[in-house]
């Protein structure tokens, strides 16, 4: 796993060290956001959430939205841009929140696990997801030094694993940055 010192780091050294206001991924929130299959959701998970950008959009469709990173620093942010979410500070796939979910969002953060934290990541969501929930997954296509493997390598175990469980694609875009996947057993 990408050691948390190395986001420590980043965050020392800029509030947004990914740019996450920029258009680039502000184009991407559109479709992640289009993606979701259903326009509510009672109850969200998001790992990773950063300064909670894309968490800011994410609660405007769910009753109920938890937002997590394995770094403080940037959680400070995520109150302004979502007031109703429920932060704080967890590392995936060991701090995982109680309960269950009809949606639970992976985004760019599965690259910087190991493969065995990486399915331990999709037991937890297996085993928290409700049947009538959505998995959507998004992550950069390409290689770079502090990642454990590349956004097409996660998302081909997310399929397989997919397959394993029952759950379908629903959702399956590919364009040459990034990759956006839906998997659920229901489609609405
Ligand atoms: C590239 S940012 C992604 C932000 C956000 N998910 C998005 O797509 O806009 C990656 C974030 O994941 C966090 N992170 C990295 N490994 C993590 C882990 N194992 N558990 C929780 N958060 C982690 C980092 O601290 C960082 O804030």
């Amino acid at each position: 796993m990408t050691g948390l010192s190395y986001f420590e780091n980043a965050y020392s050294e800029s509030a947004d060290p990914w740019n996450l206001v920029s258009e680039y991924e502000q184009r991407k929130y559109t479709l992640t956001l289009a993606s979701l299959p259903r326009q509510s959701y009672a109850s969200a998970f998001e790992p990773g959430c950063s300064i909670g950008v894309l968490t800011g959009l994410l609660a405007q469709r769910c009753e109920r939205i938890i937002a997590t990173d394995g770094v403080a620093a940037p959680l400070q942010e995520v109150a302004g841009r979502a007031p109703s979410a429920e932060v704080g500070v967890g590392t995936i796939p060991a701090d995982w929140p109680a309960g269950s979910f009809d949606l639970i969002v992976l985004s760019e953060v599965m690259y910087y696990l190991t493969a065995a934290d990486r399915r331990h990541v999709l037991e937890r969501a297996r085993d928290s997801l409700l049947r009538s929930g959505h998995l959507l997954v998004v992550h950069w296509r390409h290689s770079f030094e502090e990642a454990e493997c590349d956004g097409d390598v996660v998302h081909a175990e997310v399929t397989e694993f997919a397959t394993e469980v029952g759950w379908s694609r629903l959702v399956h875009h590919v364009e040459t940055d990034f990759r956006l996947e839906v998997f659920g057993c229901d489609a609405t």
